[in-house]
């Protein structure tokens, strides 16, 4: 017999998984290798809570897994028919909301928004586009920058901030209008001190922040997400 006591458990879809008090939902059942969707949580960030994919049922009450705190006996329904169809209603307004034409981007099979939607089942986008317009910045040396693909997760805003510690990136606008936008007066990538080894050079979940001549290197069918779905890299920094 152990002499640690033993940790508290809540169930998750019938399942009973041990947390750490403090832990949120989210960062107990990536422990214990379960996937929950998520876009703009990272294990190496502060929760975001702003994509609302991670919506679970807690006790019957819809809250976000990656901000509420696991506590012992709470009953969270997770992959269930009717959570996973409002997942898809969410991933297909950001589908629209941006250009996201896997077909041509780099990303494709990379792409956590696109391994989601997989993962989910979404079949097309259902709504209307909009077709923003938004300047591609290749500006910089190593890395290109197509804003038209922005989820508005903020990794990239935190990785640079909290970890970079140079606040290359930040949001502008309000409502529909908001957008990533670069911090130099000339709104330039080229003009920060901005470099291709920093954090928020590789956090983008999408095909963003791209990093030149390195593009389409790895043939269909062994890109990160052919090989195995989202659900089954749980333990990955995703
Ligand atoms: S550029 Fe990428 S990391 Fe930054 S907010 Fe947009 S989607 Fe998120
Ligand atoms: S992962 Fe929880 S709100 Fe985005």
């Amino acid at each position: 017999m152990s002499d640690s006591p033993a940790l508290p458990v809540f169930i998750l879809d019938d399942e009973e998984i041990p947390f750490t008090p403090g832990q949120t939902i989210i960062q107990a059942a990536r422990a214990a290798g379960k996937y929950i969707p998520h876009l703009c949580w990272h294990p190496d960030f502060a929760a975001h809570g702003s994509c609302k994919l991670c919506t679970v049922k807690v006790d019957g009450r819809m809250g976000a897994a990656c901000t509420v705190e696991a506590r012992a006996g709470q009953v969270v329904e997770n992959r269930g028919p009717e959570l996973d169809d409002k997942r898809r209603t969410l991933l297909q307004m950001l589908f629209v909301e941006g250009n996201h034409f896997c077909p041509s981007c780099e990303k494709s099979g990379d792409c956590v928004l696109q391994a989601t939607a997989y993962e989910l089942g979404m079949m097309s986008p259902h709504f209307d586009h909009f077709y923003p317009d938004r300047p591609v910045d290749a500006s910089h040396p190593d890395v290109l920058l197509d804003f038209n693909r922005c989820i508005m997760c903020e990794l990239c805003t935190r990785a640079s901030r909290d970890v970079d510690g140079k606040n290359v990136f930040a949001l502008s606008g309000r409502g529909t209008a908001s957008h990533l936008i670069v911090n130099s007066e000339s709104g330039r990538l080229a003009d920060t001190d901005f470099s291709v080894h920093d954090r928020a050079a590789s956090i983008c979940p999408v095909g963003v922040i791209l990093k030149k001549r390195v593009g389409f290197a790895t043939p269909i069918g062994q890109r990160r997400f052919d090989v195995r779905p989202i659900s089954a890299q749980v333990e990955e920094d995703i």
